[in-house]
């Protein structure tokens, strides 16, 4: 495609209302240098446009990989017999939130496997005890639950959650995730909003049976539901999992996704996500410049952090707690910008400094 027609279709596709998937296809399947430097580049001026040079930092802490699920892609599987399994208890929590307190950082992200045992009281007093001691934004990541569970966790103070929709194309949603349904995914994410949370949504990368076509549409399913934050990461397979043995997503494709996503959502939070930086080499500094807002620096401690295995060859699962931080000061100053060390919340109008 010539330089005209390709900075034509960017502008299309960045002024739409809602783009059209025929257009974001076309761009998903660009391939050459000069073409993918403009959409870099494209994507670079918007973020910059509106969220600033700021590299915000979400701090991640993997509390448990108990699972009660069977995602056909995930080391955490309850099927990976393999995986010695853990759950942190509470000091041990708060002890490395603490840590993560200390290092400046005022977001921290509390992910787990999506577990039966996990106790909505348990939780719910370690989010009380967490607003309490630090001041710091609280986002979860534990799953699909009840509305009252998050009800009761959005009254005790967390601001946020993450539920990625890891494709919003249901048949392959269906043929990853057995005996789960893809209308609760997105009936959890309505009452999440409802419930008042900022919301991080996502997709996978390379999915098998996923096509340029799916991602095109996965991009207007995150403009239409106008997300807080959007995670994209290659597929990794895993060797203990039904998807042994197949393709990596593509570093290329997950970059141009990336990208796309900043054309068409503007503010979004987006991550360079550890996924990114998990392949043949470290694409996050890429996804930094194509689009990207948000690191996510490891605060998990060891011994638990090397048995969070979604995927193998996971960054930083050996690196001592808060050597990412410099890591990422380092990455900052190399683009030109800077370690944003606010609560970062949500740059969409509507959500800006909401409290329950
Ligand atoms: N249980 C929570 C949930 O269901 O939202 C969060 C935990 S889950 C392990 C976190 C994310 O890991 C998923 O949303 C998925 O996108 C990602 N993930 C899992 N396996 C992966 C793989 N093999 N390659 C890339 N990403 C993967
Ligand atoms: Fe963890 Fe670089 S981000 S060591």
């Amino acid at each position: 495609m010539n330089m005209s027609k390709l900075s034509g279709l960017l502008n299309k596709i960045y002024a739409a209302a809602l783009p059209e998937p025929e257009d974001l296809e076309q761009v998903l399947s660009l391939s050459g240098q000069d073409e993918l430097g403009e959409l870099f580049a494209f994507a670079d001026k918007i973020r910059q446009k509106f969220c600033g040079n700021g590299i915000v930092l979400r701090g991640i802490i993997e509390f448990s990989n108990f699972c009660a699920r069977e995602c056909f892609y995930c080391g955490l599987n309850k099927n990976n017999r393999k995986l010695e399994r853990y759950r942190m208890n509470k000091d041990e929590l708060l002890e490395a939130i603490g840590y993560l307190a200390a290092c400046n950082i005022k977001t921290v992200v509390l992910q787990s496997g999506e577990e039966a045992g996990l106790d909505v009281l348990w939780l719910r007093d370690a989010i009380l005890k967490i607003k309490s001691s630090f001041d710091i934004a609280v986002t979860l990541s534990v799953g699909e639950r009840s509305a009252d569970d998050y009800r009761v966790w959005r009254q005790a103070g967390a601001d946020r959650y993450l539920l990625k929709i890891e494709t919003s194309d249901e048949s392959l949603y269906s043929s990853m995730h057995p005996r789960m349904d893809f209308r609760n995914r997105l009936n959890c994410l309505r009452i999440l909003k409802e419930s008042g949370y900022q919301i991080g949504s996502g997709n996978i990368i390379g999915l098998p049976g996923q096509t340029l076509k799916t991602i095109a549409r996965d991009i207007i399913f995150f403009k239409r539901n106008d997300f807080d934050m959007i995670g994209i990461g290659p597929f990794i397979p895993h060797q203990d999992t039904a998807l042994a043995g197949q393709n990596r997503g593509d570093a290329g494709l997950t970059l141009k996704a990336v990208a796309l996503t900043r054309i068409v959502t503007r503010n979004a939070h987006i991550p360079a996500t550890t996924a990114l930086g998990s392949l043949d080499k470290d694409y996050r500094i890429d996804g930094l410049k194509c689009g990207a807002n948000v690191l996510m620096p490891n605060f998990t401690p060891q011994p638990y952090r090397k048995l969070y295995e979604i995927y193998p060859q996971k960054r930083c699962v050996n690196e001592p707690v808060g050597a990412c931080n410099f890591c990422m000061e380092d990455m900052a100053t190399s683009l030109g910008r800077f370690i944003d060390y606010s609560k970062a919340d949500s740059l969409k109008e509507r959500k800006a400094n909401s409290n329950v």
